[in-house]
């Protein structure tokens, strides 16, 4: 079992309104930047690994920056530029993998700094345990509505049944590189995670338990939150 590590940054989150302030994943929380949270919790780990961050290409100089404020080893993180989608950004970090000899991968947002070892290490069992692709995910808790456009419910969604996917999502190599690449060389550009690419391909795909806390920060409220639930912990 050897596990390579994909982490995606290469998006602009014009979500977080980062036109003004640069991308979400460079904003700092706690001090230091939201990817060198994320890079830290995966540098610490004692599993052996081969880290590709994705970036863009506009954002050397910042990365630069943030990864001189990892803590741990950083010798094993390679950087390579990412594509126009989230999935084109994934099969860059997946191609960069392919001469690094690994069995396994595991491919996580740089925005979703709050993971832990006890989720990786979970991950990792339900790997050895011989699932071909592994999605943390959390029951949604919320009762969920369909709207239509003019603001009104359609319907109440069953929740049973429903779950948020998260990342880490992890996968054995040779089959989510070759999803990836029939999925692109398909045409399609737009999966928003790999699980449903697993799916897509016919993968059967393990559910594990998620981390309440494993938040995607997405709008700037929730790299305000993040800001405020670090400096609070400093305390
Ligand atoms: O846009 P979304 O919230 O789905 O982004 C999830 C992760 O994917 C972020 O860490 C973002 O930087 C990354 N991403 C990427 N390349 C893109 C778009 C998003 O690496 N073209």
């Amino acid at each position: 079992f050897s596990c390579g590590i994909v982490i995606v940054a290469a998006g602009r989150g014009e979500r977080a309104g980062s036109l003004r302030d640069g991308p979400k994943q460079y904003r700092p929380i706690g001090g230091r930047p939201v990817i060198t949270h994320t890079l830290d919790v995966f540098a610490t780990w004692p599993e052996e690994k081969t880290i590709v961050v994705v970036i863009h290409p506009d954002d050397e100089a910042l990365f630069a920056q943030a990864r001189s404020r990892v803590s741990g080893d950083t010798s094993v993180i390679t950087v390579v530029h990412g594509g126009p989608t989230r999935q084109l950004s994934v099969l860059a970090g997946l191609k960069a993998l392919e001469n690094f000899g690994i069995t396994h991968v595991m491919i996580h947002d740089a925005v979703r700094p709050f993971i832990d070892h006890t989720l990786l290490d979970r991950c990792v069992l339900a790997l050895t345990q011989g699932s071909d692709a592994v999605l943390p995910a959390i029951a949604v808790a919320d009762t969920l509505k369909r709207g239509s456009p003019d603001g009104t419910v359609v319907e109440t969604v069953p929740r049973a049944g429903l779950f948020g996917a998260q990342t880490p999502q992890c996968f054995r190599f040779a089959p989510i590189l070759d999803a990836h690449t029939n999925a692109a060389a398909s045409g399609r550009s737009d999966f928003t995670d790999d699980a449903s690419i697993a799916e897509w391909a016919g993968l059967p795909v393990t559910l594990i338990e998620g981390l309440v806390d494993n938040v995607k920060l997405t709008i700037k409220r929730d790299i305000a939150m993040a800001d405020e639930k670090l400096n609070r912990h400093a305390l």
